[in-house]
This record gives C-alpha cells, sequence and structure tokens, in this order.
C-alpha cells in the first residue's frame, strides 16, 4: 500500500510518499518541502493570496521530484492524501484542487485529511514509535491542545487555546523584538543567548484548574517589559533583547511543561507525543524530556523537520485513513475550520481477493 501525501494549509507546500509494508510497518519513500519564507518575509508575516499563487507553482514539480526521489513510477499509488483543514482557504483549495486531479487521472481515491491529526500521527514515522494510547501535545501556530489519542481518529481534547497559540504567541514575541517573519525560530534562537531569569514573566494559568491555556496575558507582560528596557530612542540593547526572549520562552516552556504533567498524572497515561511547530523548540524538548523521563513516562516527538509543516505527516494520515477511501469522482474538500473532536475512526479497508 502506498499512499502520496499533499500539505498546502499555510506557508510550506509539503509532498510525500509513505507505503506499509506487509508486518504493518510505515515507511516513508520520500518527501519534499519548499517553503516560502523568501515570498512573505518582506511582508512581515503570511500573505494569503501569495501563499496560494506559491503552492499552484509549486506543487507539481515537487509532486514529480518525489516520485523520482522514491525510485517510484508516477501515479503508482493507492491514494492521494491532501490536507483538507483547518487553513487558509486558497491555500486549502489549491492543494485539495491538485490532489483530486491527480486521483481522478490516476484512476486512485483522494482522501482528505485534517492538518492536526497528520501532526498528532507524525511521531509514528520514526523509530520507536508510541504506542496507543498516549497523550498528545500539539503546539502550532494555531493550535496549543492537549489530546487524549486512543486510536486514529479517536480524539478527545482535554485543554485547548482560549486566546494566542503558543507558536503565535512566539510569533507576536518575536515582533515586538523587532525580529524578521518567521519569528517563533528566530526567536528561539536568539533565547540561547539570554538569561531566562532576567525578566518575570507570569506563567499562564498555572493556578487556574484545568487545562485550558492562554498565553493573551504573557504578551502583555512582555510588551510593558520592552517599553520599560527600551532606551530614549526605542531602542533595546542587544543582551536586554536576548534576555527577554530568554525569559519569554522560559515561561511558555513552563506552562507547557505542567500542563502536561498535569494531564498526563488525571489521565494516568504514561507516552507523551508531542507536536506541532512548536515541538521543534529546543528547550521545550529537552525539558519535556527529563521531567517526564523522572516521572517514570517516555516522550516521543517528530524529527524537528517533521514538527513543522510537511507533507510526510499527511502521507502518514492518509495510510491510516485508507478505509475512508470512496471510489468515483472525487469530491474536493478545503475546510478553513475544522476541529479535531469532529474526527471518527476509519472504516476498515476494504480487502480484494
Ligand atoms: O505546525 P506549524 O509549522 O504550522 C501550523 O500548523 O501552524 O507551526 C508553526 C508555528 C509558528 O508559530 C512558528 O513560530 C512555531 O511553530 N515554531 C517555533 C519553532 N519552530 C517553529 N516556535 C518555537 N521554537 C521553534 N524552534
Ligand atoms: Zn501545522
Amino acid at each position: 500500500m502506498r499512499v502520496l501525501g499533499i500539505e498546502t494549509s499555510c506557508d510550506e507546500t509539503g509532498v510525500a510518499l509513505c507505503a506499509r509494508a506487509a508486518d504493518g510497518r510505515v515507511r516513508l519513500l520520500a518527501h519534499q518541502l519548499f517553503s516560502q519564507v523568501d515570498v512573505h518575509a518582506a511582508f512581515g508575516g503570511v500573505v494569503p493570496e501569495l501563499a496560494s499563487r506559491d503552492h499552484l507553482r509549486r506543487l507539481v514539480p515537487l509532486v514529480r521530484a518525489t516520485f523520482a526521489e522514491a525510485g517510484v513510477v508516477e501515479g503508482e499509488v493507492d491514494a492521494v492524501a491532501y490536507t483538507a483543514g483547518p487553513g487558509l482557504v486558497g491555500a486549502l483549495m489549491v492543494g485539495a484542487g491538485v490532489a483530486s486531479a491527480l486521483a481522478y487521472a490516476w484512476g486512485v481515491p483522494a482522501l482528505p485529511v485534517h492538518h492536526m491529526e497528520g501532526h498528532l500521527l507524525a511521531p509514528l514515522l520514526e523509530d520507536p514509535a508510541p504506542e496507543m494510547p498516549f497523550l498528545a501535545l500539539l503546539v502550532s501556530g494555531g493550535h496549543s491542545m492537549l489530546v487524549r489519542v486512543e486510536g486514529v481518529g479517536r480524539y478527545t481534547t482535554l485543554g485547548d487555546t482560549l486566546d494566542d497559540a503558543a507558536g503565535e504567541a512566539f510569533d507576536k514575541t518575536a515582533k515586538l523584538l523587532d525580529l524578521p517573519y518567521p519569528g517563533g525560530p528566530r526567536l528561539a534562537a536568539l533565547a540561547e543567548e539570554g538569561d531566562p531569569a532576567r525578566y518575570r514573566l507570569p506563567r499562564p494559568m498555572l493556578d487556574r484548574p484545568g487545562l485550558d491555556f492562554s498565553f493573551s496575558g504573557l504578551k502583555t507582560a512582555v510588551m510593558l517589559a520592552v517599553r520599560e528596557a527600551a532606551g530614549d530612542d526605542g531602542v533595546l540593547a542587544p543582551q536586554v533583547r536576548a534576555d527577554i526572549a530568554a525569559s519569554f520562552q522560559a515561561a511558555v516552556v513552563d506552562t507547557l511543561v505542567a500542563r502536561s504533567l498535569k494531564a498526563l498524572k488525571a489521565t494516568g497515561l504514561e507516552r507523551l507525543v508531542v507536536a506541532g511547530g512548536v515541538g521543534a523548540n529546543r528547550e521545550l524538548r529537552r525539558r519535556l524530556a527529563t521531567e517526564v523521563a523522572s516521572r517514570g513516562g517516555a516522550v516521543y516527538y517528530p524529527r524537528p523537520a517533521f514538527c513543522t509543516d510537511n507533507g510526510a505527516m499527511i502521507a502518514l494520515a492518509g495510510l491510516c485513513r485508507l478505509g475512508d477511501a470512496v471510489a468515483g469522482l472525487p469530491a474536493m474538500q478545503a475546510r478553513p475550520r475544522w476541529k479535531l473532536d469532529e474526527l471518527a475512526p476509519p472504516r476498515e479497508p476494504h480487502v480484494h481477493h
């Protein structure tokens, strides 16, 4: 069984081929990524219309390159999976349209995939892969969630973001510090040179019951710290900037770690899966690894390249959902808003004898 995966929900065009071997193991055959960083950098953030146009430009060449890299004849797949949402509607429509057209031309089904399901299944591409059930900490540009995962399509949201997502907080703080887009990774790099104890920033929500997240108060606290630390010319000294970055990162990491430990305890689950762009953060990975291990649990991450948006996670999710494939002309889906809890387990794949 072989599935082509296509990701175009935001500012990365990702394409990959995944296969399931006879023993049930998943294998990644090839993956290609085109990042639109240079397209959006001048605007300080993602420009949706430019994103759509660039996906359209890159997608077919990337599909070709993926088949070539895998040494697979173009079209020799059992399905074409694509991100159907959530995301930018124009960007989603490009992926959905190209995927549906390819699937139709090749006579195979097109499979709409939920972007966050892709993220939370991504650690299954690694060795060792986490066994289900597990707790997933999903931290991306649009989401900060704790999800109980019993199986594919069996998800219960335990905690969600009440305002800004973790990645969004990184991006907005980066802007306050005049870092160019994409802010999150640049802020993390700057934080490595700073003193995380220099500024006492709030650890949002830790005094509150439940497992929800809120980062907008932290954003305000950073804004005040920046205003206070700036000289008369409004400019921050380089070390002050790095110290604010480090102090901010420490506050976010403390919050994510404390919430994850609380959720592990509340559910009795032992395995924690971390996924989504912020999962690439080195400080978060370091802290979770030690704190969860010291409590007898285990943490699983995708490799950093598969934390941020990529085609491999979509190909993998498609492989897990082959049972949902519908024969005939594919109905193209683009769903900018789509809740993870609405998903159901895949149907049993139809076996031909
Ligand atoms: O999963 P992703 O690639 O796209 C979404 O589905 O949103 O996540 C992107 C988010 C951005 O907000 C970005 O700033 C953040 O992940 N991010 C990071 C790091 N790398 C990406 N945040 C903190 N540290 C990083 N190393
Ligand atoms: Zn994502």
